[in-house]
């Protein structure tokens, strides 16, 4: 039997396996669709992701993650089973695994994590924290005596953490991150337009019309949806600021999230952190204007990584090679 050591990052909107030298091996969405009268999986990934708000009624689209942590056991475990399958194949390998997991999870999310890798034929598992894991991904030297900061906004949780010589110093979480800024823009069209708009639509307009900087009221996409007044399909025009001013609340809340994390901060580290700026990771990284909204808030250059969806999944992995070092935010569980 071979040896094959995988990183798992499973996340509430994506989930990516990576092993060996070339990185990711699977980049897939975070949902999956059972047939409820055939009782069985009938899609899980994109093909899954495609069916959300248009499946038939005996098809249920599930996201088994929320807020960061596993919600529906039976369908994460059968998720990561069919993904480890997916990139192992038909190879009869009972893989070592590095999953990654927000930071201050409980004991009870943290066992689901375990088991559903388990269950997918898992020898030995690890876990590491996500932050730990941002870092590492995206190049930092997180073992040396120096403080990193690093703010990883990712679907359900935004993770924020100062490391210096492998551990963690300071760390802080809030579930508000990316599928909280689709239900506030949903919320906001729906009080200042009178129009219900679906989760995609959300999305699509967070990816291609925000900027929480410096909005425009030029800068305009249309969105279809019902209207609320006639019942009708509708479509509007929305700007940036519209994106803008539906986003502040979330936004201003990770910024006091990021705030108590300095105040928890040893003053050296924090020196360094003001010399070597503050990372931004995950996919909310890619929110536009975020970063120079940190740069002002804190006077404190902030960066987004090279890839900052793929940092986690990326550092996950690479944990294998520097586990002895990692102080804590890496342990191996017990199964
Ligand atoms: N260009 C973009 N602008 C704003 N947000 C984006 C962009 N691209 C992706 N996102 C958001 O990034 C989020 C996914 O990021 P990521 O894959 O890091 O999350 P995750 O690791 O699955 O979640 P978590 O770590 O919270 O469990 C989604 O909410 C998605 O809408
Ligand atoms: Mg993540």
């Amino acid at each position: 039997m071979s040896v094959l050591d995988l990183g798992i990052d499973l996340g509430t909107a994506n989930i990516i396996i990576s092993a060996g030298r070339s990185g990711a091996i699977l980049n897939e969405p975070t949902v999956i669709a059972f047939d409820k009268n055939a009782e069985r999986v009938v899609a899980f990934g994109t093909e899954a992701y495609k069916m959300i708000g248009r499946a038939p009624e005996h098809i249920a689209v599930i996201k088994p993650l929320k807020d960061g942590v596993i919600s529906n056991n039976d369908m994460a475990q059968e998720l990561i089973r069919l993904c480890i399958l997916k990139v192992i194949g038909k190879r009869l390998i009972n893989p070592r695994i590095v999953m990654c997991v927000p930071s201050g999870i409980t004991a009870v999310e943290r066992k689901a994590v375990v088991e559903s890798a388990v269950s997918a034929g898992a020898r030995t598992v690890y876990l590491i924290e996500e932050p730990v894991a941002a870092l590492l991904g995206a190049g930092e030297d997180i073992m040396r005596p120096f403080g990193r900061m690093v703010v990883d906004i990712g679907g359900g949780t935004s993770d924020i953490a100062v490391t210096s010589l492998g551990g963690i110093v300071a760390a802080n979480s809030v579930k508000k991150a990316g599928n909280a800024f689709n239900a506030s823009i949903q919320r906001y069209i729906e009080e200042n337009y009178r129009l219900s708009i679906g989760e995609r639509t959300a999305e699509d307009a967070k990816i291609t019309t925000a900027n929480v900087f410096w909005p425009s009221e030029e800068k305009k996409m249309v969105v279809s949806g019902r209207s609320l007044v006639t019942g009708l399909p509708t479509k509007i025009e929305i700007s940036e600021a519209d994106i803008a001013a539906a986003l502040t609340e979330d936004i201003d809340q990770i910024i006091a999230a990021v705030r108590t994390v300095f105040e928890k901060t040893p003053p050296e580290l924090v020196g360094d952190i003001y010399d070597h700026g503050i990372l931004l990771t995950g996919g909310g990284a890619l929110l536009r204007g975020l970063d120079m909204y940190i740069t002002r808030e804190f006077g404190v250059k902030c960066h987004v990584a090279d890839d900052p969806l793929g940092c986690v999944a990326r550092g996950t992995h690479l944990a294998f090679k520097v586990r002895d070092k990692l102080r804590n935010g890496f342990e191996k569980a017990r199964i």
